[in-house]
């Protein structure tokens, strides 16, 4: 335990290993998911589907990495971009936040536009796989060092297999690749039964095939151990090299 840091990694890993206390985090989440826990939540003002426990860790890789951009695929309300735009603007290195959406909603669009953040931040529309799409978000990129890749759109296998291999170049070293949405995987499928995903096709299912021939990144377990709740078990990724 570092003086000026109270967290303490062997109390997480001895947490991680409480098989009783993982089973009642496990019932309480599938609980919160029957009750779309994920949607009672704003910040400053814009609706973020997230939990709050995501947020702080996401709060804690923004600090550490300090990205120059933070590219997320998956807008709906507009929450997430604005969250990452606020501390960006604390940060005050200048960095900017590019969202992209498929079906950016109109009554979205001008809340977004309007917000005191917006100055940060950029919306593509398009499909996050669509070659436009993607030539507009590496321009973007052009002159960031560090990037930060959140991704947080269609959540089949098929797709996010492809948004991580579009996606994870822009991702150097120390940087973070988060991909929510793998908790799909570890949830019974009648909580997606309106849904293309489920078991066996979900953003985890796509980590673990990325992981396979992608040997930059590995899968940050003291964060998501520390969580207890999280929607991206598996889904944390730090690039170890260039
Ligand atoms: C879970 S929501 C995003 C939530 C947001 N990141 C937040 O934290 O508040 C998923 C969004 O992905 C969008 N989406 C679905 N398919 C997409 C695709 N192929 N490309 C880009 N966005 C897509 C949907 O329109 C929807 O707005």
């Amino acid at each position: 335990m570092q003086k000026n840091d109270p967290k303490d990694s062997q109390a997480i890993t001895r947490m991680a290993a409480d098989k009783e206390l993982r089973e009642h985090a496990r019932q309480l989440f599938l609980g919160s998911v029957r009750h779309r826990y994920s949607y009672n939540f704003s910040w400053l003002g814009r609706p973020i589907i997230q939990y709050p426990q995501d947020m702080i860790a996401a709060q804690e890789v923004i600090w550490r990495v300090k990205p120059d951009l933070i590219v997320e695929t998956g807008i709906a309300h507009g929450g997430s971009l604005i969250f990452y735009a606020s501390l960006l603007q604390l940060i005050g290195k200048g960095g900017r936040v590019v969202g992209v959406d498929v079906d950016i909603r109109e009554h979205n669009r001008v809340e977004i536009e309007k917000h005191p953040l917006f100055k940060h931040i950029t919306m593509i529309q398009g499909s996050a796989i669509a070659p436009a799409v993607v030539e507009q978000v590496y321009a973007a990129a052009k002159n960031a060092d560090v990037v930060l890749v959140v991704l947080d759109s269609n959540h089949t296998h098929e797709h996010v297999l492809k948004e991580l291999e579009l996606y994870s170049p822009l991702v150097k070293r120390d940087s973070y690749l988060i991909v929510y949405d793998t908790v799909v995987e570890d949830l019974p499928d009648e909580c997606f039964q309106d849904r293309p995903w489920g078991k066996g096709n979900n953003p985890k299912t796509a980590v673990w095939e990325f992981l396979k021939k992608n040997d930059r990144f590995e899968i940050d377990t003291e964060l998501e151990n520390k969580l207890l709740l999280t929607v991206a078990p598996d889904g944390y990724l730090r690039c170890i090299k260039d």
